[in-house]
């Protein structure tokens, strides 16, 4: 008999982040981010849709709580904005910024939802975009200082400390194919932003440890497993590659493994500049680690002996994002991660679909796409579990359609549909489903 019931500690949440939920982008001193500069410039986000309103969570939040509390989760994965805390990324703290962050935390304190912070989530200071952001090592200590202001005002109250969220997209996305903020197109900039982030992580590891002695930090990592399209000698070598560009990169750096070689080899001139003491300085030990996962990547070599091979397009399986479902890519990827390295616990940090969701005639938004989707990722964990994986929480991705980056409010990931006009958010079926599986603590 299979085992369907999930650890007695486990975390049932959700995952936000500040730029796309918390709108009032000029209310209460906060400073420019780049995600509003690049937001205000024509073409970048689809409708033209910038931070606001978002989800108006700025003001909003007890709303997210109540549905928080109906869909009974019991942890809570945001982000801070920093140019909400330090408007300008240097110099003076914006006390506002800080009061609302606790007013937050207090709030999902109060109603015993444990709040999992995330440091940084994309929004980076405009005013330090302008002296080069992270392709400039003073962005390393400004982010260290941030962090420090942070911890030392929640500390007290929040124990879980995620530094970054996916830095593969902070460099590549924002850097390389320019898709988001700043919008730059420069692989060798790419990568130096990709190592000043790393870098960046470790230090703040060792900022939260002096501030908060008993917090539990770690960094939230985007992976996409990859699989060879046939079976030949090169698809699986470009297989090998695939995985060390997209996975490894930013993982063995932070346990002490320096970069992986076929990668470097690879990027050429373009690898980053690596000073002495990066290496040390990357690597302390964390805790956990966040484990973002939608989809795999099947990954193929044009001059292999198979031919041309189109990535299977099976219109059943895709999200509305185009993204393939492949649920045992999940399971892959835990146990991967668990006989390769040795991480305490490991959290399914972010997962989710989008699809076009719609409000019917009834007042509800009939969404079991999703409800399979996130009913087999589960399973997949369950799996994971049985296979002596120590993973300890799954956070879907979102609580609330809101503002998808490129996609603006076009891609809706939410448990609850979201009405931008009139700010009223109504839980998906999805959401009475994933309210079951949290309460039985089972699937
Ligand atoms: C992840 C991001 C998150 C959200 C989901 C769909 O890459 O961390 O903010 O956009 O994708």
């Amino acid at each position: 008999m299979p085992n369907y019931r999930f650890p007695e500690d486990f975390y049932w949440g959700t995952a936000t982040a500040s730029f796309q939920i918390e709108g009032a982008t000029q209310e209460d001193g906060r400073g420019e981010s780049i995600w509003d500069r690049f937001a205000s410039q024509p073409g970048k986000i689809i409708g033209g849709d910038t931070g606001d309103p978002a989800c108006y969570s700025y003001r909003l939040y007890p709303r997210d709580i109540r549905l928080m509390q109906q869909l009974g989760v019991n942890a809570y994965r945001f982000s801070i904005a920093w140019p909400r805390v330090i408007p300008r990324g240097t110099g003076d703290v914006n006390p506002a910024g800080l009061d609302y962050y606790e007013r937050l935390v207090d709030a999902l304190l109060e109603v015993d939802i444990t709040p999992f912070v995330t440091l940084y989530h994309w929004d980076l200071p405009q005013a330090l975009q302008e002296r080069g952001g992270w392709a400039n090592r003073e962005t390393i200590d400004a982010y260290v200082h941030y962090t420090d202001i942070v911890a030392s005002r929640l500390g007290d109250r929040v124990k879980t400390w995620m530094t970054h969220n996916e830095p593969w997209c902070i460099a590549f996305l924002g850097h390389l194919t320019g898709e988001h903020a700043p919008g730059l197109q420069d692989r060798k900039m790419a990568l130096q932003v990709a190592h000043n982030v790393l870098v960046s992580h470790g230090d703040a590891v060792l900022v939260i440890r002096d501030r908060v002695p008993d917090a539990r930090v770690g960094m939230v990592l985007n992976f996409s497993p990859g699989y060879p399209a046939t079976d030949t000698e090169a698809d699986r070598v470009a297989t090998d590659l695939h995985h060390e560009k997209f996975n490894r990169w930013f993982l063995d750096p932070i346990v002490g493994r320096g970069y992986p070689p076929l990668a470097w080899e690879a990027y050429g001139d373009d690898v980053p500049e690596v000073l002495v003491a990066d290496a040390e300085r990357m690597a302390p030990p964390i805790d956990f680690l966040g484990v973002n996962y939608y989809s795999r990547q099947v990954v193929h070599d044009p001059g292999s002996g198979g031919g041309k091979v189109l990535y299977a397009r099976d219109n059943d399986n895709v999200t509305d994002r185009d993204w393939e479902i492949y649920p045992q890519g999940l399971r892959d990827l835990l146990v991967w991660l668990n006989q390769d390295y040795d991480f305490p616990t490991l959290y399914v940090s972010e997962n989710g679909a989008a699809y076009k969701d719609e409000l019917t005639a009834d007042g509800r938004v009939h969404d079991p796409k999703r409800v399979d989707y996130i009913r087999q990722h589960l399973a997949m964990i369950l799996q994971a579990l049985d296979e002596g994986v120590p993973v300890k929480g799954y956070f879907y991705w979102t609580l609330a359609d809101n503002f998808e980056w490129a996609f603006g409010t076009s891609s809706r990931f939410g448990l609850a549909y979201t009405q931008f006009e009139t700010q009223e958010r109504i839980l998906k079926d999805s959401a009475h489903w994933y309210g079951h599986v949290t309460r039985a603590n089972a699937l």
